[in-house]
């Protein structure tokens, strides 16, 4: 297995690889860095248009780096886990200050930086510096436990160590990058998740999962991801055509985004407790305030939560004391604004209908 591999891997990159991606061959660390920043917990087809987008906006580090950071969520907007875009907007100004522009060229300092993991390091120092490091990800997971036929849980302490080993020795030091690409383009091609290429795949002779007839098995994981249940009510107050919102500070995966005055519950209200809910209570107390629409309920899956959404629209004829992080905007300047892709989706549908009045 030991030499075998990584030949046969190179011999099917040259042969049969077709994967066209535009980061492929790319030899600057930075636009590296940011096509690895997107690609974390997103797929390729999704993060290939906003890869572009960064690149002609920001074509260098320092552009990043000095950019007003409502611009570069507003870019990232849609992408979703937005710690990736804080932590890379903090990582392009260590890059603009510590060392002068320049991307670091080794692996320990490219692994210092905010947002970078073993995983995203090894990858820039491979494709960018040609340094021998492996890169471990789902793809190469499931490529290194059907190959070596291991049952030990990829996701545990000794499946780690006993995986990532093997993916050094198996990696070509003398083109890490060109094997590492290679490798995670056969995961994503060949050996995939569900329905994998066996038939045609040359390595199908040398494979002890297919020997085994335990392909689709394979790779075990020990954690079964729970998903957890959120129930967010938005409720988006308008006074004269100005709508209320604010900056999220709370340290989650909506950090720095806006959003409408929220209720989160842990299940489903209805219209009449809707009502009830202390922020909104209040308003009613006043006279001139009414309830204009009450959206559908929206859903929306993340890999760790399911959400569950609702717009309510509340018109008050006097100023609304929401508190001092809310700010009054013009319905037509909210696309200014980043927003949770939830939010974003009720908001097109929205200018729909506006655009119908
Ligand atoms: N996922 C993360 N990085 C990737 C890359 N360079 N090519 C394909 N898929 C990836």
């Amino acid at each position: 297995m030991r030499s075998f591999f990584p030949k046969k891997l190179l011999a099917w990159n040259k042969k049969k690889n077709r994967r066209a991606m535009p980061w492929k061959g790319e030899k600057d660390p930075y636009k590296i860095w940011l096509s690895e920043i997107i690609l974390q917990q997103t797929r390729v087809e999704q993060g290939w248009n906003y890869y572009l987008k960064f690149i002609n906006t920001f074509p260098a580090v320092q552009q990043l780096a000095h950019a007003p950071e409502t611009k570069v969520f507003k870019l990232w907007e849609g992408l979703g886990y937005y710690s990736r875009c804080k932590n890379l907007i903090a990582a392009a100004k260590i890059i603009d200050k510590a060392y002068n522009g320049e991307f670091p060229a080794s692996y320990e300092k490219i692994l210092e930086l905010p947002g970078i993991g073993p995983y995203t390091a090894a990858a820039i120092a491979s494709f960018a510096f040609n340094l021998p490091f492996a890169v471990v990800d789902g793809n190469v997971l499931r490529v290194l436990a059907r190959i070596s036929g291991t049952e030990i849980p990829v996701d545990s302490a000794m499946g780690k160590a006993v995986l990532n080993k093997l993916a050094f020795e198996l990696l070509d030091k003398k083109q890490p990058g060109l094997y590492n690409q290679a490798i995670m383009d056969f995961g994503a091609v060949v050996c995939k998740p569900k329905a994998p290429a066996c038939i045609q795949c040359i390595m199908q002779k040398d494979c002890m999962a297919y020997e085994l007839g335990v392909v689709e098995k394979l790779p075990v994981k020990e954690k079964k991801i729970v998903k957890k249940n959120r129930w967010l009510y938005y409720f988006i107050i308008t006074y004269k055509a100005r709508v209320y919102i604010r900056k999220r500070t709370a340290k989650d995966i909506w950090q720095n985004l806006h959003e409408f005055l929220l209720v989160e519950k842990n299940g489903p209200l209805n219209k009449k407790e809707l009502l009830l809910q202390a922020p909104v209570k209040q308003l009613f107390l006043q006279k001139g305030t009414s309830v204009t629409q009450i959206s559908r309920l929206y859903t929306h899956q993340l890999t760790h939560q399911t959400l569950h959404g609702q717009f309510i629209e509340i018109k008050v004829d006097h100023s609304p004391d929401l508190g001092v992080d809310f700010v009054g905007v013009p319905y037509r300047e909210l696309t200014r604004y980043p927003f949770p892709k939830f939010m974003i989706t009720y908001l097109q549908e929205k200018n729909v209908n506006l655009s119908q009045h």
